[in-house]
């Protein structure tokens, strides 16, 4: 009989999800998945105001096929000296259900991010009080600072003084890939969080170079050693609720990626779920697979659980090698690799 695994729906707490004719190619691939999903801001223009990320949701419903039940939740992209006001009134409206820092040229469309984090004290102080988390991309913007070391520079020179002045605040270190991210996370208060990528859970800074140069493996924050990846595993498999999902899957265009200065992210949601089940069975943990999926996220947001459930099945799923989209192609994770789950519905 074909072993099957049924899990609550889960959500993903952290995609970008672009606009336009990438929008439309991308929306279904996260949405017969995840019944809910963080959208991150950072559009051209990025959406700052509750009135952009209204009409972006507006976008993103009407991208979704018709049948498919999905619900965006929408972030605000933090500037300098952003209104306080602005967040409350759109949190309190239920359109922001997030605001994300972006520190200023971290990562793609980061141009208008937070240039010193002192510049938007006013607003993490109304979070703090009206319970919004932070969304944090987690990287020092120094170049003087080793890539492979800004994440962990970042909770040093950052992190811990942010955590410190706002001790209440709801924060999500998002998409952490290293060990000194979990150790942090671990044993900081049970109001700080963090989400983990498929792609970090499955490959280290190796597979950038494996035999020549992997555009397709290169994403923000980069991969690092193997023994953060190990980390990470450790900390997504072992039921701690505060390491929940949220995939990051960051759609560029293949010609953007295989490019003299190529796009940084991996576009990993089409098997994602089948991704990260490969992680848990692999490290026996496919028992644990329903809280990190489905459970810790809502809760950590204070949303209710999804009522429904998914089947996975193991049989051998081929991945392809490229799926076409907005007038071009995109290569997604796991590209040409045969994944031993597969999502049913
Ligand atoms: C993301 C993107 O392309 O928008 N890229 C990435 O490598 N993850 C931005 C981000 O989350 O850093
Ligand atoms: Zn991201």
């Amino acid at each position: 009989m074909t072993e099957r695994l049924r899990l609550r729906r889960p959500d993903d707490w952290h995609v970008h999800l672009r606009d336009g004719p990438m929008l439309a190619a991308v929306a279904d691939a996260t949405a017969r998945q995840f019944a809910r999903a963080i959208v991150m801001p950072n559009l051209k223009p990025p959406v700052t105001t509750a009135a952009a990320a209204a009409a972006y949701r507006e976008r993103i419903r009407a991208a979704v096929s018709p049948g498919i039940a999905f619900e965006p939740l929408m972030t605000c992209y933090l500037v300098d000296g952003i209104n306080p006001d602005e967040l409350v009134r759109g949190h309190g409206e239920g359109i922001f259900t997030a605001a994300k820092l972006y520190p200023a040229h971290a990562t793609t469309n980061s141009a208008h991010g937070v240039t010193d984090v002192r510049q938007i004290y006013p607003a993490l102080d109304a979070m703090q009080r009206i319970g919004m988390p932070l969304l944090i991309h987690g990287e020092v913007t120094d170049h003087n600072v080793d890539i492979f070391d800004r994440e962990a520079v970042f909770i040093e020179r950052t992190l811990k003084t942010m955590v410190a002045d706002f001790p209440a605040l709801k924060i999500v270190f998002e998409h952490i890939t290293t060990k000194d991210a979990v150790d942090f996370v671990r044993d900081a208060s049970p109001n700080i969080a963090a989400t983990i990528t498929p792609h970090h859970l499955a490959i280290n800074r190796n597979a950038m170079f494996d035999g020549g140069m992997r555009p397709h493996f290169y994403c923000l924050p980069v991969a690092k050693r193997e023994l953060h990846r190990l980390a990470l595993r450790a900390a997504a498999t072992s039921g701690n609720p505060k390491f929940f999902l949220g995939t990051d899957s960051a759609p560029h265009a293949v010609e953007t990626k295989e490019a003299d200065c190529g796009c940084a992210g991996i576009y990993n949601a089409p098997f994602a779920i089948e991704s990260y089940a490969r992680t848990f069975a692999e490290e026996g943990a496919l028992d644990r697979l329903e809280g990190f999926a489905s459970e810790f996220g809502p809760r950590f947001y204070g949303l209710p659980l999804n009522p429904d459930f998914i089947t996975l099945e193991r049989a051998p799923t081929p991945v392809p090698g490229r799926i076409s989209a907005a007038g071009s192609e995109l290569v997604p994770f796991h590209a040409g690799e045969v994944l031993d789950w597969r999502f049913v519905a």
